[in-house]
C-alpha cells in the first residue's frame, strides 16, 4: 500500500544530494508495503531564492526514480541547504493507472504551489473535483488525491488576508475531505514549513535534535465552534482562526524532523517519534513542532507524547537471507517463544495476558466471541476457533471483515469482538471494529504493531510480540496470532477444574514448541526438492479436516499470493460435493493427514484422491504406521497436541510457497497488485 516519507532539517546543513539520499532511503524501507510508482518534491531554487518545488515522479521502483534524479543536471546537488523540506511517496494504484501523472505528490498547479503526498482515499472527491472544475481549477491525473492540493490552493487564492497560516489552510481542508486519509503537504508559499495530518490512516513524526526529548509532552491546541462546512458558502473562511494555534516545543535549535506513514522508515535516523491521532494537524515552522485540533472529545487525552521506539534496525533488515519472508519463516522458534515470554509461567500453568486481565470478568459474561479478521489474520481465527470454543465454553463466530460489515451482521452489548491484525490498520478490520463499538460490543485487538489504530482503537487487547513482518506474505505473525488466541483460551478457563488436564497438555506443548519448530525448519532442504518437481505447475491444491482446513486456507493463500498459481484450500469433508471432479493423474495435491480426532476421514480423503488416481504429498506425523506404508511422498512433522499442530503443518506450506515464487522467478517480498498494510477498502 502506499507509503509517505518526508524529512525537514532545520538548521543541519545538508546538501541537496543528503537531502535525496536520505529521501530515497526512507522511501526504500516503505517498499515492502507494496507499491508501483514513486516520486518526490524538493525546493530546487538556490540558496536565498526559496520560491520554486520541483517534482520527481516515476512508475515503477524506487531504484528508477532515484537514478532519475541524478539524470536531472539543472539542480546542484552540491548545494548546501540550511534548512529544507522534502516529501517522497510510493503509490500503490487505486484511482488511475500506475504512472508518473498519477504518482505523488500531486500538485496544485503547473508551478507547483503546493504539494502533497496522501495515502488512503478520498471518498467524496468527485463533488469536490466538479467544484473546483467549476472554479477554473484544471485537473491532469485521474487521482482521488488531486483534489487535495487544488483545493488548498483555492482555498489560498480566496484568503480572507494576505497572512494565512499553513495549518490554517490545511485545517480547512481537511473540513471538506471524506474517507481516509494521511497527509503531508508542502508549500512555495511556507518555505521550510511542514504540515502533516490524518484520519483512518497512520502518521508518525520522529524528532533528532541535540536536545533530550524522552519525557517530552506536546500540548494540544484546541479549537472550538468550528464545526464542518460546505465548501460553498465563502465565508467560513473567516470563521477559523489558528494563527496562535502554534506552541513551541523546540526553541530554535537545530532539528530535524521525519514523517512517515511506518516507523521502519524512521527507526535508523531516530527512536524518538509522535504518533498522531485522527484530525491531528501537526505543524512544523520555525524548527517548531507543534499539533492542535478541532475540538477536545470526552476523555480525550490533552497532549502528544514523543515515545521512544523499541524497534532495532538490523531487526527489520533481510541479514543473510534471500527475502524477508524466508528471515521470517526462520524466525519463528524465537517470535513464537516471545509471544508467550512473561505470559506463560509453566511451573504454576498460569496465563497472564496482561492487555486483558482487567476485561476478564466482562469476557467470561459475554454471549458469544466474534474473532474478524482479513487473509491470514482470518485464518488465525479459524485456526483457533474449535480450542476456543473448547476452552471457553462459549460460542465462537469467525468473520471475514469485508463479509461482517457487508451483511450488517448483527451485534450486541454482550458480545466480545476480537480484531486480528498483523498490521493493525487494515480498512476492512478497522471500520468492522467501529461498527462493533458503535454497538456497545466490548472489543479487543490482537495486533503485530503497538500505536497502530487497531491496537489504539481497541478497548483492550493482545500484542503478538513477533517482531517487524516485512514481507508481504504473513508468516510469522501467523504463528504467533495462533499462539496468542492460545493463551487467551487458557487464560480464560483457568478456574474450570473438569478443563485443567487440558490445559496442562496444551502448556507442555506450548514449552516445547519452540524447539519443535526448528525441526520443521530442519526440513528445508526436502520441502525445497519438492518443489523443485512442482514449481512448473499450474494448480496446487492443498487438503485437509478439523484443526487443519485452516492450514489449508493459509497454504494455499501463501501460494496464490507469491506463487501466482492456482490454490485452493479444500475441506476435505467437502471432497464428494464438488472438489473431487478436478483430481486426476495431473492434478498436484497436498494433503495434510494428522495424528487426530480427524484422522480416519482424512485417510478416507486420501483414498478417494488415490482412486482417482491422484498422486498427493502427504503431510503426516513422524512414523505414522499406516501413511509410511504408503508410497507417496511425505513430509514427516514431530507430533504435538491437536489445538498445536497446526502451527507445525503451515510452516512446510510457508516454505513451499517460498521455493516455488523463486524457481519461478518472482518478487517474494512484494507479490504483484498486492500490498502489506490494505488500508483501503
Ligand atoms: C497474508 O499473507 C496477506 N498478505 C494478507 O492476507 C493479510 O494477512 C491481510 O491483508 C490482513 O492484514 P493484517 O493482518 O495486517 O490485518
Amino acid at each position: 500500500m502506499c507509503g509517505i516519507f518526508a524529512y525537514l532539517n532545520y538548521r543541519v546543513p545538508r546538501t541537496r544530494k543528503e537531502i535525496f539520499t536520505t529521501l530515497v532511503k526512507g522511501l526504500q524501507r516503505l517498499e515492502y508495503r507494496g507499491y508501483d510508482s514513486a516520486g518526490v518534491a524538493v525546493d530546487c531554487a538556490g540558496k536565498d531564492d526559496k520560491g520554486s518545488i520541483s517534482l520527481f515522479k516515476k512508475k515503477g521502483k524506487v531504484k528508477a526514480l532515484d537514478e532519475e534524479l541524478y539524470k536531472n543536471d539543472s539542480l546542484d546537488l552540491d548545494l548546501e541547504l540550511d534548512t529544507h523540506f522534502g516529501i517522497a511517496h510510493t503509490r500503490w494504484a487505486t484511482h488511475g493507472e500506475p504512472s508518473a501523472v498519477n504518482s505523488h505528490p500531486q500538485r496544485s498547479d503547473k508551478n507547483n504551489e503546493f504539494v502533497v503526498i496522501h495515502n488512503g482515499i478520498i471518498t467524496n472527491y468527485k463533488e469536490l473535483k466538479k467544484y473546483l472544475v467549476s472554479k477554473g481549477y484544471e485537473f491532469e491525473s485521474e487521482t482521488d488525491t488531486e483534489v487535495i492540493p487544488k483545493l488548498i490552493k483555492y482555498l489560498y487564492d480566496n484568503r480572507e488576508s494576505d497572512y494565512v497560516s499553513f495549518s490554517t489552510l490545511v485545517e480547512r481542508v481537511i473540513q471538506q475531505l471524506e474517507g481516509a486519509f494521511a497527509l503531508v503537504f508542502k508549500s512555495i508559499h511556507f518555505p521550510g514549513e511542514a504540515i502533516a495530518t490524518r484520519r483512518g490512516s497512520p502518521l508518525l513524526i520522529g524528532v533528532r535534535s541535540q536536545y533530550k526529548l524522552s519525557t517530552e509532552q506536546i500540548p494540544i491546541q484546541y479549537k472550538s465552534g468550528d464545526s464542518r462546512r460546505d465548501i460553498k458558502n465563502k465565508n467560513y473562511i473567516n470563521k477559523v482562526d489558528s494563527s496562535n494555534a502554534l506552541h513551541s516545543v523546540h526553541d530554535r535549535m537545530a532539528v530535524e524532523f521525519y514523517f512517515a506513514s511506518d516507523a521502519s522508515a524512521i527507526i535508523e535516523h531516530t527512536n524518538k517519534v509522535m504518533y498522531l491521532e485522527d484530525d491531528d494537524i501537526a505543524a512544523v515552522a520555525e524548527g517548531k513542532l507543534s499539533v492542535h485540533r478541532m475540538s477536545r472529545s470526552a476523555g480525550e487525552d490533552p497532549v502528544r507524547v514523543i515515545q521512544t521506539l523499541q524497534m532495532e534496525l538490523q531487526q527489520i533488515m533481510k541479514g543473510n537471507f534471500k527475502a524477508f519472508m524466508q528471515k521470517e519463516i526462520f524466525e519463528q522458534p524465537e517470535s513464537v517463544f516471545n509471544t508467550m515470554r512473561g505470559r506463560i509461567c509453566f511451573e504454576t500453568n498460569r496465563v497472564v495476558l496482561g492487555g486483558l486481565k482487567d476485561h476478564l470478568k466482562e469476557i467470561k459474561r459475554c454471549r458469544r466471541l466474534i474473532i474478524i479478521g482479513c487473509g491470514t489474520s482470518f485464518h488465525a481465527g479459524v485456526a483457533t476457533r474449535q480450542i476456543l470454543e473448547e476452552l471457553t465454553e462459549l460460542p465462537v463466530m469467525v468473520e471475514l471483515a469485508s463479509d461482517f460489515l457487508d451483511r450488517t451482521t448483527p451485534v450486541y452489548r454482550d458480545d466480545v469482538c476480537f480484531f486480528i491484525s498483523q498490521s493493525g490498520e487494515t480498512a476492512d478490520t478497522l471500520m468492522a471494529l467501529r461498527y462493533c463499538k458503535e454497538r456497545g460490543a466490548l472489543t479487543v485487538g490482537v495486533t503485530n504493531t503497538v500505536g497502530s489504530s487497531i491496537s489504539r482503537d481497541t478497548d483492550c487487547g493482545v500484542h503478538i510480540n513477533a517482531g517487524p513482518e516485512i514481507g508481504v506474505a504473513s508468516t510469522k505473525a501467523y504463528t504467533s496470532q495462533f499462539v496468542s488466541m492460545v493463551m487467551f483460551g487458557l487464560m480464560m478457563s483457568e478456574d474450570r477444574l473438569s478443563l485443567q488436564k487440558r490445559r496442562q497438555e496444551i502448556i507442555n506443548s506450548l514449552l516445547k514448541l519452540p524447539e519443535m519448530i526448528k525441526e520443521v525448519l530442519a526440513l528445508d532442504q526436502k520441502i525445497k526438492s519438492i518443489a523443485d518437481e512442482l514449481y512448473q505447475q499450474r494448480s496446487l491444491l492443498v487438503m485437509g479436516r478439523g484443526y487443519h482446513y485452516a492450514t489449508c486456507l493459509e497454504g494455499a493463500l501463501k501460494i496464490k499470493e507469491i506463487t501466482y498459481m492456482h490454490s485452493e484450500g479444500i475441506l476435505a469433508g467437502e471432497l464428494k460435493h464438488g472438489p473431487l471432479a478436478l483430481i486426476d493423474h495431473h492434478m498436484p495435491v497436498i494433503m495434510v493427514i494428522m495424528r487426530d480426532s480427524c484422522y480416519t476421514k482424512c485417510n478416507n480423503a486420501l483414498q478417494q484422491v488415490t482412486a482417482r488416481q491422484g498422486r498427493p504429498i502427504i503431510l503426516c506425523c513422524q512414523d505414522d504406521p499406516e501413511i509410511s506404508k504408503m508410497a507417496y511422498k511425505t513430509i514427516e512433522l514431530p507430533h504435538t497436541v491437536d489445538c498445536l499442530q497446526g502451527i507445525l503443518c503451515v510452516i512446510p506450506l510457508q516454505l513451499m510457497s517460498f521455493h516455488l515464487a523463486v524457481l519461478r522467478g518472482y518478487d517474494v517480498d512484494c507479490p504483484r497488485n498486492l500490498a502489506k498494510s490494505v488500508t483501503v477498502e
